[in-house]
């Protein structure tokens, strides 16, 4: 039976999809995939693998029974075990309904893959509420600020709450250079403060912009910073076991 991976956060804007496509495509190297867009207002995991206006069907045709899961569903290129399946660009089925659909289909697909990667709108609204289930994981993603990492620890906390216990941090955008100066908290502190266990630190990486947009994801670009911090975050979550990554 596949694992399954809820990627959300507190605040908005710090990296959930990010994290999500391209450690997806890190774990896809050797196990086989599934990525599907919980955010159905604000989706944007299509721009993440360079496949906006690509692909003709999304969840919300699956819903309608105008697509099978074989239509909708998208092989990205040049990750032959990485599938996604995109959220509506225009919705009209109701999120309460489209979530309700999404689950029943993450319950279904758990049998085929050996992971699936759920990308979530930021926050702990309708989406953890409908989503959410003890038997899955989830990563909460934070930037190295003080109100990110307070929002992440209470969306952890309504996890928490609702009896998920297999919850992760992944710090994002992490700059040395700040938390030399003290102008951003220490990851040990960061550690030390937080009830969630940290999984893996992400740097601040011009290629990750780049890659955003220019139809590629960071962990393809050999080069770049992050590509090493999002195969860790892949082989951990596997659990074999990695130093944390140190940046200069
Ligand atoms: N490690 C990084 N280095 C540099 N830029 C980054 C990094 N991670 C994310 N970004 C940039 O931050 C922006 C937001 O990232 P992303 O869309 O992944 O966040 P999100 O949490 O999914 O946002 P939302 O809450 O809107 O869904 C993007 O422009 C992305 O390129
Ligand atoms: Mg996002």
């Amino acid at each position: 039976m596949g694992k399954v991976f809820l990627i959300a956060s507190g605040k908005g804007g710090v990296g959930k999809t990010t994290v999500c496509s391209n450690v997806a495509a890190a774990l896809a190297e050797k196990h086989k995939v599934l990525v599907l867009d919980a955010d159905l207002d604000l989706s944007n995991l299509d721009i993440a693998f360079g496949l906006r206006n690509r692909h003709v069907y999304d969840l919300q045709d699956l819903y309608y029974r105008n697509a099978t899961f074989e239509d909708a569903a998208v092989s990205v290129p040049g990750h032959p075990n990485l599938t996604a399946l995109f959220a509506p660009l225009y919705r009209e089925v109701s999120v309460e309904l489209l979530l309700r659909f999404l689950k029943s289909l993450i319950e279904e697909k758990k049998r085929e893959y050996d992971y699936i990667f759920v990308d979530c709108p930021a926050g702990r609204g309708k989406t953890l509420e409908v989503l959410s289930d003890p038997r899955y994981r989830y990563l909460i993603v934070t930037t190295p600020d003080r109100t990110a990492i307070s929002d992440g620890e209470r969306t952890a906390d309504y996890l928490f709450s609702r009896g998920c216990e297999r919850v992760r941090l992944v710090v994002n955008r992490v700059r040395p250079s700040l938390i030399k100066k003290n102008h951003a908290p220490d990851i040990d502190d960061i550690i030390d403060t937080t009830a969630i266990r940290l999984i893996g630190l992400i740097p601040e990486d011009v290629s990750v912009i780049r890659a955003g947009n220019t139809d590629t994801l960071a962990y393809d670009l050999p080069k770049s910073r992050s590509r090493t911090a999002f195969g860790n975050i892949a082989l951990r979550l596997t659990g074999v076991y990695r130093d944390l990554d140190k940046f200069n």
